[in-house]
């Protein structure tokens, strides 16, 4: 595996590999890997001829300053993992490479990136679609890898590459978990053992509703997990919404939709760390 730092040598090494004939897959990440991200890359080692998997904490979709400071950045840890998965190239480039100037173009693709993450962090989808697209006008992958547990993130990507016609494919990638449960995250580094342990209670509450959601209605199971969330000291809902999976609009029965999801933002412990979480109902 090879470390590239420039835009310049990460366009060379993926000419070579297209002149070789090999189909190249993305995987774009901001660092701190684990095994939510290598299930990502692995999936795209075994699709791609080539995987170029990028490693930049982009400044522009943290609306937090604070968020953006205290994100973990562990490049040696990182680069000894993208090797041992066997991807090819890392891309890991400086801030200034990848915004020289400030990025001034506007991604707006309603309505999928104005409710929950969107409404809760102004800007935060703007600064990804913009890293996103010079990721995919670099690298113009054959397939680009995201996950499940972001999952407003990955209908965004989509309105965004259906309207830009990128000619490429997004291949969605289920949520990798702790054996207990917790979705992994590079923010659980964060997580000191207690947070850690009242952390579990947002997944054990999203399982639990499936269950609940059989004799009960949409909004009651609505109630159930922000209820269940914050009655756990330390933990503080910010939103819960079940939504279609596919626009991602609030639902009021089951009856509304074949493809439903509830997605939740909870605050946790002191700092506190924002941490997100997933569960389907149907579809
Ligand atoms: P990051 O949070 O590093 O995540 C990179 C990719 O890994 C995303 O597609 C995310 O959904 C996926 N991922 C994270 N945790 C996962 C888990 N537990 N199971 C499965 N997949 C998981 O998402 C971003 O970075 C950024 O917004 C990015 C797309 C790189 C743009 O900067």
């Amino acid at each position: 595996m090879k470390i590239v730092h420039t835009i310049q040598d990460l366009k060379a090494a993926v000419r070579a590999f297209k002149s070789e004939g090999k189909q190249v897959g993305l995987v774009p990440t901001m660092g701190a890997l684990h095994e939510g991200h290598a299930s990502l890359i692995r999936r795209s080692v075994a699709e791609n001829g080539a995987t170029v998997v990028s490693d930049f904490v982009n400044p522009t979709q943290f609306n937090d300053k604070k968020d953006l400071e205290k994100y973990p950045h562990t490049l040696e840890a990182d680069s000894q993992l993208v090797a041992s998965i066997g991807a090819d190239i890392l891309f890991a480039p400086e801030v200034s490479e990848m915004y020289p100037e400030p990025d001034t173009r506007h991604f707006s693709y309603p309505p999928t990136d104005e409710v929950m993450e969107g409404a809760f962090r102004p800007g935060h989808f703007n600064g990804v679609c913009q890293i996103v697209s010079k990721l995919f006008m670099i690298v113009e992958p054959d397939r680009a890898y995201f996950g499940e547990k972001d999952f407003q993130q990955i209908a965004v990507i989509k309105a965004m590459v259906a309207d830009q016609k990128y000619p490429l494919e997004i291949v969605p990638c289920p949520i990798v978990r702790e054996k207990d449960g917790l979705a992994l995250s590079s923010r659980n580094a964060l997580l000191n053992d207690d947070e850690r342990k009242i952390a579990l209670n947002i997944s054990r509450t999203l399982f639990a509703s499936v269950y609940f959601s059989k004799d009960h209605t949409l909004e009651e199971t609505r109630q159930y997990v922000i209820d269940n969330i914050n009655s756990v000291d330390g933990l503080e809902v910010q939103y819960y919404e079940i939504v279609d999976g596919n626009s991602l609009q609030s639902l009021k029965n089951w009856e509304d939709s074949d493809y439903v999801v509830g997605c939740v933002t909870v605050f946790c412990g002191s700092i506190p760390v924002r941490l997100i979480d997933n569960v389907k109902y149907k579809g």
